[in-house]
């Protein structure tokens, strides 16, 4: 039985907000995780298999050219060593965008350091990594392009992404008041805790993969088209996560390699990625260059609005960082000029990482907006309240639901924005200068196709997905919807998720996980509410289910007694529709820090920092917290520390580890607070609920950065922002 929901209409019921459970929204603990902090939770790399042998990958060290020869048979001959392997499948970029696209690659050809070129593999994990160090290689280098602003390499304008509306030349030059200055963003790593790992295994042409991974559906039609087999005969398996960030929305070449290994030595093969090569070989965040130019009239109104981006990528492939998503829509502005410009460079393939496109796009403009504000001499606040548009300026067409200004005005509110002096300097507390700082967030929201499987039985509910939990509380908010729904208590249900035998989703990405997957898992409880009510005869409407209990009237049956052993089971289906086309959906919120500046060193410490967000129905309040606590600690790292270095000889990842890359850490983060604000988006998806992972990071890093202008009176265009800047 299957029920279908295509997302056609708003559905404005907010059927959640009248069950009786009053379970949804609520702050509960992740079901998994006291696994997870007790080490039984079971992660990639750590599947108990019989006859396991190892791999290591090989990587190149040159940026660009062709694999001339492999040397091999010194190395086959060493201790342990069960096979050497240069497979042409290993050289290509696995996550190619569309899984069934012909490879961009010609055969052993090379485009960044860090490419694997081949694979030991060997009894032993340390066996396989020393026969891997004394692999010979032969290449031959060509020229490679390794300077992403070089004005003598050609820029691709791909269609869709561009924008000019009026005279935005003619706009800034009758100005009042006008910014026009370029910004830097670096590249970023998705440095996820867990490193990329595999355990592949054959039965026969069957293969199942223990991996790690984001989005199973599409990472197994991925892998199938990497090692040209039929998608059918691909199960992947991955129930916890240790963090991805966007680095394993794609499948990545640990799954790809060790399914070749393992074929090859009729064996199973374990593939962990060392840190180094997560760094050099999984997707980074290209660096950035963007010229903003903002016009506005005496009273800050913008008149005018230019943003035009510059990004990366290797040769052939279509991603590129999004990075004006959300400058199309934020504010108002007649005159409007976006420009979205690629170069093809030979550094590790550029992906998703983190909020792809607002993480540095709304950094950016928020930067300029308070560029605006102290030019304007209007507060940072006003300003953005202001040029809130009240539909899509570009496309006219209405918002879903909107709550920036209440997210401004809950802010400034929450944080005492009032007591802040605009004057620079003029706060100081012994060798230290205190700042405050604003900045709007803004995330775009989409619905994904989703499938789940429902079953009610006797004992209680089970719900079954391909669904992933990245650390995200997935498990969690999925029972509580059906818990709601079903009335019945969260200690009976069962969340079975991270297996592509289960029914297929979006997985994790892009924020849309739970508000997609959490709609499947809705309208298969709709439909099983319905076969309840028909049971007892009445209406849908008239049931009420609690703690396990149907009432109707003035009855109460067990639902165990009316089920008896005939469970319940429905597979649920949500898909995109109209919705997604009339409505232009996003999430909101605003951010406020104070920091302090060393007047003599001009180190940078985040004091406090506060989050307001409004990203439609909230499942649980404490993993959506959580989500935004994370997203803002990402913030800080980007605009105090983070920071992928390009050796200008070769491109190579100069700091490829975590000591190097320098992720925020405990010392770093102050006091974080959160405000999470009532909003239900009935255009986003039957639970009225929209994204809500990548919103605290969407914007997050100017507020710090403004902060330290107030503080200090430096500006600071080329994030991040680090004291040899400010000095
Ligand atoms: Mo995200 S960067 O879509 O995992």
């Amino acid at each position: 039985m299957t029920a279908y929901l295509k997302m056609d209409e708003p559905d404005r019921r907010n059927r959640l907000d009248s069950m009786a459970q009053g379970v949804i929204g609520q702050p509960l603990d992740r079901m998994e995780g006291p696994l997870k902090v007790s080490g039984t939770a079971r992660y990639a790399h750590e599947w108990p298999v019989e006859r396991l042998c190892h791999a290591v990958l090989v990587r190149s060290t040159i940026a660009r050219g062709h694999v001339v020869r492999i040397d091999r048979s010194p190395v086959e001959a060493m201790d342990g060593v069960l096979a050497v392997i240069d497979d042409d499948r290993l050289l290509r970029n696995p996550a190619q965008g569309t899984a069934g696209k012909a490879p961009v690659q010609g055969p052993r050809e090379i485009f960044y350091v860090g490419q694997p070129l081949a694979l030991v593999v060997a009894e032993s994990f340390e066996q396989a990594r020393h026969a891997a160090t004394q692999l010979r290689i032969e290449t031959m280098a060509t020229e490679a392009v390794l300077d992403p602003e070089s004005e003598s390499t050609d820029r691709e304008r791909p269609e869709g992404k561009q924008t000019s509306q009026g005279d935005l030349d003619r706009a800034m030059a009758e100005a009042s008041h006008s910014i026009d200055a370029v910004y830097h963003t670096p590249g970023h790593s998705s440095a996820a805790m867990e490193p990329h790992a595999a355990i592949a295994q054959w039965d026969g042409d069957d293969l199942t993969v223990h991996a790690s991974c984001q989005m199973l559906k599409y990472n197994q039609e991925e892998l199938a088209d990497a090692l040209g087999i039929d998608a059918g005969r691909v199960r992947i398996v991955s129930p916890y996560v240790g963090g991805g960030f966007g680095s394993k929305l794609g499948i990545a070449h640990d799954a790809v390699a060790a399914a070749i290994a393992a074929r090859a030595v009729g064996r199973p093969v374990a593939l962990a990625l060392s840190r180094r090569q997560v760094f050099e070989t999984t997707m980074r965040r290209s660096e950035s260059r963007q010229r903003i130019r903002l016009a506005a009239d005496a009273d800050g109104l913008l008149t005018g609005l230019g943003h035009e981006a510059l990004v990366s990528q290797l040769p052939g492939e279509t991603f590129s960082e999004p990075v004006a998503q959300a400058t199309h829509f934020l504010y108002a502005a007649e005159n409007r000029e976006i420009i979205h410009e690629i170069v093809r460079l030979n550094r590790t393939c550029a992906g998703s990482v983190r909020a792809p496109g607002e993480a540095i796009g709304m950094t950016v403009l928020e930067t300029a907006m308070d560029e605006l504000a102290v030019k304007a001499g209007i507060d940072p606040v006003a300003l953005r309240k202001r040029n809130i548009p009240d539909k899509d300026p570009e496309d006219q067409r209405p918002f879903s639901s909107h709550m920036l200004d209440q997210a401004l005005d809950r802010g400034a509110e929450l944080f005492d924005w009032q007591r802040r002096r605009p004057e620079p300097r003029s706060t100081r507390r012994g060798e230290w200068l205190i700042g405050l700082g604003m900045s709007s967030a803004a995330r775009v929201n989409s619905l994904m196709q989703a499938e789940s499987r429902v079953t009610l039985g006797g004992e209680g509910v089970r719900i079954e997905t391909d669904m992933t939990d990245i650390g995200t509380g997935t498990y969690t908010v999925l029972a509580q919807i059906a818990g709601e729904m079903l009335g019945v208590p969260m200690d009976r249900i069962t969340t079975v998720l991270g297996d592509t035998d289960l029914p297929p989703g979006p997985g994790s990405g892009g924020s849309w996980g739970a508000s997609s997957t959490g709609s499947a898992v809705y309208v298969a409880c709709e439909e099983i509410r319905a076969r309840i009510a028909r049971k007892l005869g009445c209406r849908a409407e008239d049931l009420t289910l609690k703690d396990g209990h149907a009432i109707t009237g003035n009855r109460s049956t067990a639902l165990g007694e009316l089920i008896g052993d005939a469970p319940i089971s429905v597979r649920g289906v949500v898909e995109p529709g109209g919705t997604s086309k009339k409505v232009r959906q996003s999430t909101y919120g605003a951010f406020f820090a104070e920091v302090a500046v060393n007047d003599v060193t001009a180190e940078v410490r985040v004091r406090r920092m506060l989050g307001v967000f409004a990203a439609g129905r909230i499942l649980n309040a404490k993993t959506a917290r959580s989500q935004c606590l994370g997203g803002m600690t990402f913030g800080i790292g980007m605009a105090l520390t983070e920071e992928l270095i390009h050796d200008p000889r070769d491109g190579s990842i100069v700091n490829r580890d975590l000591a190097e890359y320098h992720l925020p850490v405990n010392a770093d983060v102050p006091q974080l607070e959160v405000e999470l604000l009532e909003e239900r988006d009935p255009w986003a998806s039957p639970i009225q609920a929209k994204g809500i992972g990548e919103l605290g990071i969407s914007g997050a890093a100017a507020c710090i950065n403004n902060a330290v202008f107030n503080a200090c009176g430096v500006r600071v265009r080329s994030y991040p922002v680090t004291l040899d800047k400010i000095l």
